[in-house]
């Protein structure tokens, strides 16, 4: 596995064309797919939900899917995307009643859990339930939108969350998302972040195979 995780978020890819975006951005050199489900109550967007994920699969994509909930409630999705074929599962420790259930529910059903942080929420939520987190997901962005600025605040959140993860061990990625760009992947990854989630600086015109590989590349380097 590459040290630095790529993980374009489909968000900003043409929907109509779903399929094939996705088989070109893993052409281009991404590693993971970023998956956003928002259902208009958590945030004031609404997207996609297992059946496009299980469509996926059936289309014969094999590279990890990283569902990334905007939800609340989340246990009954969680099963669902479970079976629709997801790899990583990531929520927002106020959007459900019992973090720590919901984190089991996702190891139970044989995928990698993680937490998201949103811009002003503390990390204390990963504290007591470290040894179940896969993940730890820094919003640099307020969640529902693509396309916004990043909030540079972020980068200390990831200092700190970093340390977390060293201090106690784990096998854990650090991620970010929102507004992450080639101008600025590298102070995140300054910052001790591992995945970096990056929509529109990648689905963006012309959305070709060509130059999704020139953006992933550049920020590789
Ligand atoms: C925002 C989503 C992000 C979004 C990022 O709520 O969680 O994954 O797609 O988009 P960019 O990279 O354009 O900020
Ligand atoms: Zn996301």
């Amino acid at each position: 596995p590459n040290k630095y995780v790529i993980a374009p978020s489909i968000l900003s890819a043409d929907f109509a064309r779903l399929g094939e975006e996705v088989k070109n951005v893993l052409a281009a050199g991404a590693d993971v797919i970023h998956f956003d489900v928002m259902d208009n109550h958590y945030v004031p967007n609404l997207t996609i939900g297992p059946m496009v994920c299980k469509a996926l699969r059936d289309h014969g994509i094999t590279a990890p899917i990283d569902v990334h909930l905007m939800v609340s409630p989340v246990d009954s999705l969680i099963t669902e995307f479970i079976d629709a074929g997801a790899s990583h599962i990531t929520f927002h420790p106020e959007a459900t009643n019992h973090v720590d259930r919901s984190l089991q529910l996702i190891k139970n059903g044989g995928c990698k859990a993680g937490l998201v942080f949103n811009p002003a929420t503390p990390l204390d939520a990963a504290k007591y339930v470290l040894d179940k987190l896969d993940i730890i997901l820094l919003m640099s962005v307020n969640p529902g939108f693509g396309g916004q600025a990043f909030i540079p605040t972020a980068l200390e959140k990831a200092r700190e969350a970093r340390k977390m993860i060293d201090d106690a061990g784990i096998d854990c990625r650090l991620m970010i998302d929102g507004g992450v760009k080639v101008e600025n992947i590298r102070e995140c990854a300054e910052a001790g972040v591992d995945m970096f989630v990056a929509g529109s600086a990648i689905f963006k015109s012309p959305r070709t195979q060509e130059s999704y590989k020139a953006t992933i590349d550049s920020m590789r380097d």
